[in-house]
C-alpha cells in the first residue's frame, strides 16, 4: 500500500532499529528508509539480517547491519558507537527487537520469566542509555526540535491480564513506564521524544505464530471491530508518525495501533 506521507519526511535522519531484520522491526525500516533515512538494523541472526539488508539495498535504501543481543551491554554499546561511525549521526532509536513463547505460570522458571524481561525492558533500556548521548545531538538543525526520537514497540497484553503472557505482559509494562520515565526526563532535558506504539495482532509476523493457534487466529476476526488483521504496514506508519515533525508535541505517548481489539467484551 502506498504511504500517504511525503517520501522525505526523515530526509537526512539515521535511525537504529533492534529487531530490524524481521516482522514489524524490518518493516519499519523499510518505510523509514523509503522515506529518507539511512537505517541500520540489529539482530542476532547474520543471515536474517544480510537477507534484510539486501532487500532493503534492492529498494534504493541506505541500510547496514550489525549483529548484536540488546542482552548483552557490550553488544548494545557496539552497535550504537558503530552507527555513528558508518553514518555520522543518530536521530532515531527503535526498540523492535522483543523475545516470546505461550506458557502458563506453573511451566515458567523464574529465568525463562527474566530472560524475557532481559529482551524487552532491559533491553530496551540499554539501548536508548547508550543511544542518549548521540540522540542530544540527533535532529540538531533539521527541524523543530532539538533532540533526536526514540521509538519503543510494546503491546496491549497488559492492559487487562492475557493468558499465558505473564512474562511478556509484565516486560510489555516495563517498557511502557520506561516510555513515561525517559519522555519526562529526557524530553526536559534534551527535547528527546520518547513514545510507544502497541500492535495488535498484526499478521504475517513470528508473534502471531508464535502466539496463536490456527483456531484462535480464526476466532479473533470476530473480535476484531474493524474486522481485519492489522499490517505490519499500519505499524510503521504509526512510526512515521511519531518519528516524523508530525509527531513533534506527542512525548510519553503509547499509541495503540490494534484496530481496537483491546476494548472488546462479548456483546451483552
Ligand atoms: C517455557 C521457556 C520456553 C517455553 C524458553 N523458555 N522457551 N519456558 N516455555 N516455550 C525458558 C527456558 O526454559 C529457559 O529457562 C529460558 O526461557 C531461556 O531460554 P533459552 O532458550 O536459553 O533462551 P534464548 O535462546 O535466549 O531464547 C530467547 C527466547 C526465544 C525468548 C526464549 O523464544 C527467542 O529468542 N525467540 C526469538 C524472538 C521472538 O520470540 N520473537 C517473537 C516476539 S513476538 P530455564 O529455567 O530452563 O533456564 C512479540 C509479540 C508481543 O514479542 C506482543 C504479542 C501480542
Amino acid at each position: 500500500m502506498e504511504s500517504p506521507f511525503k517520501t522525505d519526511i526523515l530526509q537526512g535522519k539515521v535511525a537504529l532499529v533492534t529487531g530490524g531484520g524481521s516482522g514489524i522491526g524490518f518493516e519499519i525500516s523499510r518505510q523509514f528508509g523509503k522515506h529518507g533515512a539511512a537505517v541500520a538494523i540489529m539482530g542476532r541472526r547474520r543471515q536474517v539480517l544480510e537477507a534484510a539488508v539486501h532487500v532493503l539495498n534492492s529498494q534504493g535504501i541506505h541500510a547496514i547491519y550489525f549483529e548484536g543481543d540488546v542482552r548483552k551491554h557490550e553488544d548494545a554499546a557496539r552497535v550504537v558507537q558503530s552507527t555513528v561511525k558508518h553514518f555520522g549521526r543518530l536521530d532515531i532509536l527503535v526498540n523492535a527487537a522483543a523475545g516470546n513463547f505461550l506458557t502458563s505460570p506453573e511451566d515458567l522458571s523464574p529465568n525463562g520469566f527474566k530472560t524475557v524481561l532481559d529482551i524487552d525492558s532491559v533491553g530496551t533500556y540499554t539501548m536508548c542509555f547508550e543511544a542518549l548521548k548521540y540522540l542530544k545531538k540527533g535532529g540538531e538543525g533539521k527541524g523543530p526540535s532539538a533532540g533526536g526520537v526514540i521509538l519503543n514497540i510494546s503491546a496491549t497484553l497488559h492492559y487487562t491480564a492475557t493468558w499465558y503472557q505473564i512474562h511478556s505482559s509484565a516486560a510489555k509494562a516495563a517498557v511502557d513506564s520506561i516510555t513515561r520515565s525517559l519522555a519526562l526526563e529526557w524530553g526536559t532535558d534534551y527535547e528527546i521524544r520518547v513514545n510507544g506504539i502497541a500492535p495488535g495482532p498484526i499478521q504475517n509476523t513470528l508473534g502471531v505464530e508464535k502466539l496463536s493457534t490456527e483456531e484462535t487466529r480464526r476466532n479473533i476476526l470476530k473480535d476484531i471491530p474493524i474486522f481485519r488483521w492489522g499490517e505490519k504496514w499500519d505499524i510503521a506508519m504509526a512510526a512515521l508518525y511519531l518519528a516524523s515533525d508530525a509527531g513533534k508535541f506527542v512525548n510519553g505517548a503509547t499509541i495503540v495501533v490494534d484496530g481496537g481489539i483491546w476494548l472488546c467484551r462479548p456483546r451483552g
